[in-house]
């Protein structure tokens, strides 16, 4: 019976192979944001080449917030740095509006795990101005502005003159997304960006994103390793299988929120996750 609901509630199934089913939201809606096409990614050292994906594919919808899991060493990462533009793909494209992505833009921002991501010598209102300063996206005055506008939606107005070491660890992530979210991006890239938060201010901040996301609308691909968080933060998951990742299943979990965590629900399509992820590829 348990079975019978969560099959209700997610539509996860191989995206290849026998069990394979359609998935008619792609006939009906209009040309994905991002593409990711049949994408493998390698390093290569003169000792050896480690394969970190292999033939990754998935589309991101505009708006939609889209999250890369699987376990340590699958790929995601890499994967966020070939959408950047930073690591070409040995095999398989990436495309942005149709057009395939050769190298990084403005249209692709990145937010990391570290809080050391901000020059320390800039005051936060300088941090946050500075990548529309260097890609010469706006002058001084209107990037001041536009500075001070996304630093109110993270909370963050009244520290615009500090410089960074005067702020916690979340209010430094708060900066890193005003300031990704100042270029107005195409995409939003985010790696783990509450993985080195305490519990308390890692659920806060999730809170706080998607009170964002409700406000700005921006379409976000959202990195993490944390299962209950992809829950939370997504609208659609893509589950990577361990090294060299590869695509296992999509999830959809927009039906789930920091309010579902505790809920029969939820534990239940934590728990299938967790075997989708672990379980041998024959038994899923
Ligand atoms: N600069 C590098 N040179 C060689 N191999 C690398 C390099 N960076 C990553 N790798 C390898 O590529 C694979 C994927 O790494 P990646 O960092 O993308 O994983 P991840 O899913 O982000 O892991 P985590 O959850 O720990 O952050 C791993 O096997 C890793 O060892
Ligand atoms: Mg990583």
């Amino acid at each position: 019976m348990a079975e019978l609901v969560l099959r209700n509630a997610v539509s996860a199934a191989p995206l290849r192979g026998p069990g394979a089913v359609a998935q008619p939201l792609r006939a009906t809606v209009p040309q994905p944001l991002l593409q990711v096409d049949g994408v493998s990614l390698e390093y290569r050292t003169p000792e050896r080449v480690v394969r970190a994906t292999h033939r990754v594919g998935f589309d991101v919808h505009a708006a939609e917030r889209y999250v890369l899991l699987g376990p340590s060493g699958c790929g995601k990462s890499t994967l966020l740095k070939a959408i950047a533009g930073f690591i070409p793909p040995v095999e398989g494209e990436i495309r942005l509006d149709g057009r395939r992505v050769t190298a990084p833009g403005p249209d692709r921002i990145v937010v990391f795990q570290e809080f050391d991501q901000l020059p320390p010598w800039k005051t936060v209102r300088e941090n946050v101005m500075f990548p529309l300063l260097a890609s010469r996206t706006l002058p001084r005055k209107e990037a001041s502005e536009r500075a001070l506008h996304y630093l109110d939606k993270v909370g963050l107005s009244k520290f615009a003159d500090v410089h960074p070491h005067q702020l916690s660890g979340g209010m430094k992530q708060r900066v890193a997304i005003a300031r990704a979210l100042a270029m107005q991006p195409r995409v939003l890239l985010m790696d783990e960006p509450f993985a080195a938060l305490d519990a308390l201010t890692r659920r806060k901040m999730q809170e706080e994103l998607l009170a964002l996301w409700d406000e700005v609308r921006f379409t976000l691909l959202f990195v993490t390793h944390s299962i209950e968080e992809a829950l939370v933060v997504g609208s659609r998951i893509a589950l990577l299988s361990p090294h060299p990742g590869r695509m296992r299943a999509e999830i959809n979990s927009h039906a789930f929120d920091l309010h579902s965590t505790g809920g029969a629900e939820f534990q239940a399509t934590a728990q299938r996750i967790h075997h989708l992820l672990f379980e041998e590829e024959t038994s899923v």
